[in-house]
């Protein structure tokens, strides 16, 4: 595995590559990594000739106020996970590289990012999108892989990718969860033990939605409304949000209908949690 901090030297490595005719399967992150992560890199593995992850801490999606210099960096336990993973290049740019003096340049994407996520995190998504049409610039991949869990950048990466013309294939890999359901998160690790025991009620009840969907309640008043009770009713979870939204743009429903998603975020203390479900009606 070779690691690599600036773009030139991954660009030559990615030449080289295209023209031996190999294919390039790509895994953004942000370090930390854990299942979720892996399950990515494994699926990227599989579907490619040539692994490439990065670790970028990407400082233009955090607010002023969230959790930027806390946020957990261990570059050494990850490039032993990477290996064992058979990544083939590992891109660890830092920030200088990645925005350099006199940087300008931003991608945003309209509308679909000024609801839920984009709405408690202004400017998150227009740091996401920045950063990951970047990437993709960089490392050009056949094949991006995204996860679930991050449902709504999944979107709006989806939608940067068609709006701008980008030759890539976005897949979207399922949410790995822990054994009690949490999905896996580096910000799981923020969680007192207490919390962490709480915060097994957002799957819990995500996965309730889902069966009362299944048995013909489609209004998504009732739905959330439910959710909302259970996860208060478990302790001291505050809801930012819970909404049924369409799968592909975001826009929230009061039926559902067809493929829907259940999204929600909540508060532990000073940790926010995300997660979804997708039903069908
Ligand atoms: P990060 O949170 O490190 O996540 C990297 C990728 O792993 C994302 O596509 C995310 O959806 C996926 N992932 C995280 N937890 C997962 C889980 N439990 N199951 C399946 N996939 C999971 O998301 C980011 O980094 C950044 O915003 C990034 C896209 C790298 C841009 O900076």
């Amino acid at each position: 595995m070779r690691v690599v901090r600036s773009v030139r030297s991954i660009q030559q490595l990615i030449r080289k590559a295209k023209s031996a005719g190999k294919t390039i399967g790509f895994v953004p992150t942000m370090g930390a990594l854990h299942d979720g992560h892996r399950s990515l890199l494994r699926r990227c593995h599989r579907e490619n000739d040539l692994v490439v992850l990065s670790i970028f801490v990407n400082p233009k999606q955090f607010g002023p106020e969230e959790d930027f210099g806390k946020y957990p960096r261990r570059e050494q336990a990850d490039k032993k996970l990477a290996k064992k993973e058979k990544v083939d290049i590992m891109f660890v740019p830092t920030a200088e590289e990645m925005y350099p003096e006199g940087y300008l340049t931003y991608i945003e994407v309209e509308r679909m990012t000024h609801v839920l996520c984009g709405k408690s995190r202004p400017g998150h998504f227009r740091g996401v999108t920045t950063v990951v049409g970047k990437l993709l610039n960089i490392v050009m991949p056949d094949v991006l892989y995204l996860g679930q869990k991050d449902a709504q950048q999944a979107a709006v990466v989806t939608r940067m990718a068609r709006d701008l013309n980008f030759s890539v294939i976005v897949k979207i890999c399922p949410t790995v969860r822990e054994a009690d359901g949490l999905a896996m998160s580096s910000r799981n690790e923020y969680l007192t033990v207490s919390q962490r025991k709480e915060a097994k009620v957002l799957y819990r009840s995500l996965r309730e939605a889902r069966q009362n969907v299944t048995a013909g309640n489609h209004s998504a008043m009732a739905i959330i409304s439910k959710i909302r009770s259970r996860i208060t009713r478990a302790g001291s979870g505050r809801i930012d949000y819970i909404e049924c939204v369409d799968a592909d743009t975001f826009t929230p429903l009061k039926r559902i209908q067809g493929k829907t998603m259940i999204v929600l975020a909540v508060w532990f203390g000073k940790t926010r949690l995300i997660d979804n479900i997708i039903v069908h009606a």
